[in-house]
């Protein structure tokens, strides 16, 4: 066992992509452990986008002050133990940080199943970011066999997880990456229809061409000029989930716009509306509302101009503002 504990501090806060002298290299003591604790020797350490925004002090995970050691799940072995669940030897995840050797109180570990090997997978595809792939596109975005699925950021472990699941699942499956490499990998390995480079292709018309009757599901991993061509191009009847905002993580200032971040921080479901596609529920309407109206329940008011040849001027006091309840033109 080695004599000290490095660790990895965060020095400054970046001002846009971080680069490696924001963060400083320090040299601790292995600590001893206590009651209930067992020290384990870090063997992994999983770098997530969400570090951005911890190190930004804006993540809901939790903040990074310089001179704090950077948070972080890893898989550690157990070296030394006081406590009666944990072995000499067990692997197990848990938020070890960015250091060679942590405590845990044994309040948050779990684990790391004997048959993923290597065990770096409980970080990545059988981890945290397959979870989320798993989780997002099975449950949230609803995949149907024959559905035209679309994937950012579709070579990361989030990102060709949700696309080799949904070919599992009989979707045709369109990523979008950042490099011929990266697209020629989810093709070629990981079986999608076809990737497109938005640093290279024109987005817009690719989608047009690869998805010529829409996007039935996709999942966002960016945010952005992505997301803003792709939403452009959904089908009906079409599932969004917003997972992730790579496109604004090193940007101080928020583009202008409803911001994904929100919808992503609230677990909002957000669903377009078409009254036409509700006319079955005309009935129970009717008879709910004019009960709720007989009963006093409901006020209402109508903005009435008479004649016919007065609806220009009620139109535009309409689309003005000026209006105060429903326009009505009393024609005769
Ligand atoms: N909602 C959740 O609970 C949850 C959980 C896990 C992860 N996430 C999010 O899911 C996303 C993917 O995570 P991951 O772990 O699989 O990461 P990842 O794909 O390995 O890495 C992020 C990728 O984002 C793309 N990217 C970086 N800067 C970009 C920019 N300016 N514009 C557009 N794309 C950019 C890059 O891919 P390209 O080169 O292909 O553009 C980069 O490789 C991240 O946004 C992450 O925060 C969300």
């Amino acid at each position: 066992m080695a004599s000290e504990n490095k660790q990895i501090h965060l020095k400054t806060r970046p001002e846009g992509e971080p680069q490696a002298d924001h963060f400083e290299v320090i040299t601790a003591e292995i600590p001893k452990p206590g009651d209930g604790e067992a020290l384990c020797q870090i063997r992994y350490l999983s770098l997530d986008p969400y570090m951005r925004g911890q190190i930004s002090g804006r993540h809901i995970s939790g903040v990074v002050n310089p001179g704090d050691l950077l948070m972080g799940e890893t898989v550690g072995e157990v070296v030394e133990s006081n406590n009666s669940e944990l072995a000499v030897g067990d692997l197990i995840t848990f938020r070890g940080g960015w250091q060679q050797y942590a405590l845990t109180d044994g309040s948050d570990f779990q684990p790391v199943d004997p048959r993923i090997d290597p065990p770096s997978l409980a970080l990545g595809i059988l981890g945290m970011p397959g979870l989320t792939a798993y989780a997002g596109l099975l449950h949230l975005g609803e995949p149907k066999e024959g559905d035209t699925l679309m994937v950012s950021a579709s070579s990361g472990p989030v990102g060709s997880m949700v696309g080799q699941i949904g070919r599992i699942k009989g979707c045709r499956v369109i990523g979008i990456a950042g490099s011929d490499e990266k697209c020629r990998w989810c093709v070629e390995e990981a079986g999608f229809e076809a990737c497109i480079n938005y640093k290279t292709e024109n987005l817009a018309d690719a989608i047009d061409r690869h998805c010529p009757d829409g996007v039935n599901v996709y999942f966002d991993n960016v945010g952005g000029d992505t997301l803003e061509a792709v939403i452009w191009r959904l089908a009906l009847g079409a599932r969004v989930v917003l997972c992730g905002l790579s496109s604004q993580y090193n940007t101080a200032e928020m583009p202008p716009g409803p911001n994904p971040g929100s919808i992503i921080r609230a677990r909002a479901i957000v669903r377009g509306l078409v009254v036409y596609d509700h006319q079955d529920k005309k009935p129970a309407m009717l008879e709910d509302v004019l009960s709720w109206l007989q009963a006093g329940d409901i006020k209402y008011r109508e903005d009435i101009t008479e004649g016919i040849e007065n609806a220009p001027q009620a139109f535009a006091r309409l689309m003005s503002g000026k209006n105060f309840g429903k326009t009505i033109v009393k024609v005769s």
